[in-house]
């Protein structure tokens, strides 16, 4: 739907009175009418190394959700403040793991004897906490753009993974991109004692994927694949590597938001594309390639916003930069010290991947 343009206004004045004290960044599942003020927009992996480039920036305003301004937060100095312009934008997959819990899982990993064999590889999508862990046992961020490369680089330095919070990126990026078999990886249930798995099982296993799951690309099903071939001949089946196994191995591509987006690109006209991740992205794509003749669907039948995402909107956006041109600091993220000191060594490990 159309912004209210008086609030694009408004928007628009404050961002202008703010001038260069002011960067804003948004995630590509935001809503059109907040995308329309990025001066940046990508996916979780180009904000993340795009976060620190304007150091004259003395506000940081992130359009996405918590972990991501957290991670802008470490990643820029101490005197850029980055502001969520709702806190209550969070991500029900990076709450799926605290910092109880994973201690947890390491007492348990340390009891079968094989603590000592394990690297840590941590999904964006997770608490500043969590990225601390990591980051204090030696390991890395990773992102669905480069999963593959950090595993790769986590089993040159382990003989196993604990891979957190989402175990559909971390299986299908094991199995589909690292050849590994499904039975090479076991699920760490953090609601079981001993994560539901047996000393034999963890010491057998490569992969130790923690149960966690997006609930936006959870709903995507082998069925909805099986459908949109059926209804659409020919269609080039495209998901997010946050989906079930089974739907990524009856993809034909798997990507980030932003292989999604070149991908698209780069597609010929008069092609046809069924895509599975966020539908702000998906219809933002289906209008913007339309003209060219590129024929570009939703993959379910039903829609699927995040509502985290979409807790950002117009008013919110308003809202926070009137308040910073106001003079008045609001909403902001910032990662203790300690947190920050370790979370950081995790993260600039993945930023220094090859
Ligand atoms: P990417 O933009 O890195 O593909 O991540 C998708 C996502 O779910 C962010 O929360
Ligand atoms: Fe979290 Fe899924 Fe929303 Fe991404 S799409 S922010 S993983 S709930």
């Amino acid at each position: 739907s159309p912004s209210d343009p008086d609030l694009v206004e408004r928007a628009r004045a404050a961002k202008e009175k703010l001038g260069s004290k002011v960067f804003v960044l948004g995630h590509h599942y935001q809503r059109d009418e907040v995308i329309q003020f990025a001066d940046v927009t990508g996916d979780s992996f180009k904000l993340a190394r795009d976060a620190a480039a304007r150091p004259e920036a003395e506000y940081i305003v992130f359009c996405g959700v918590h972990f991501m301004a957290e991670s802008a937060d470490i990643l820029t100095s101490d005197d850029q403040k980055v502001v969520l312009p709702d806190l209550a934008a969070g991500c029900s997959m990076a709450d799926m793991a605290t910092a109880e819990q994973v201690a947890e899982c390491w007492d348990v990993l340390t009891e079968a004897g094989i603590a000592e064999q394990v690297v840590p590889v941590s999904y964006m999508n997770s608490s500043a906490d969590i990225k601390a862990f990591t980051g204090k046992h030696g390991g890395t961020i990773c992102t669905s753009s480069n999963a593959e490369r950090a595993l790769e680089w986590a089993f040159e330095q382990g003989e196993k993974v604990l891979f957190l919070p989402d175990q559909h990126l971390g299986r299908n990026t094991a199995v589909r991109d690292m050849g590994m078999s499904l039975e090479d990886c076991v699920v760490y249930n953090p609601h079981k004692p001993n994560g539901g798995l047996t000393a034999e099982q963890l010491r057998a296993a490569k992969m130790i994927l923690w149960r966690g799951h997006c609930s936006v690309h959870g709903r995507f099903s082998l069925e909805s694949v099986e459908d949109v071939r059926a209804r659409i001949p020919g269609v080039n089946v495209l998901v997010h590597p946050e989906c079930k196994h089974e739907v990524v191995a009856a993809a034909d591509y798997v990507g980030s938001t932003e292989y999604i987006i070149k991908a698209l690109e780069a597609a010929p006209a008069g092609s046809k594309w069924a895509i599975g991740t966020e539908l702000n992205l998906v219809r933002r794509l289906a209008n913007r390639f339309a003209p060219e003749g590129k024929e570009i669907v939703f993959l379910d039948k039903t829609v699927c916003f995040c509502s985290t995402m979409n807790r950002i909107d117009l008013p919110h956006l308003v809202w926070a930069l009137e308040s910073l041109a106001e003079g008045n600091l609001v909403n902001r993220i910032e990662v203790d010290k300690e947190t920050e000191a370790f979370a950081k060594l995790a993260l600039e490990r993945m930023l220094a991947l090859p």
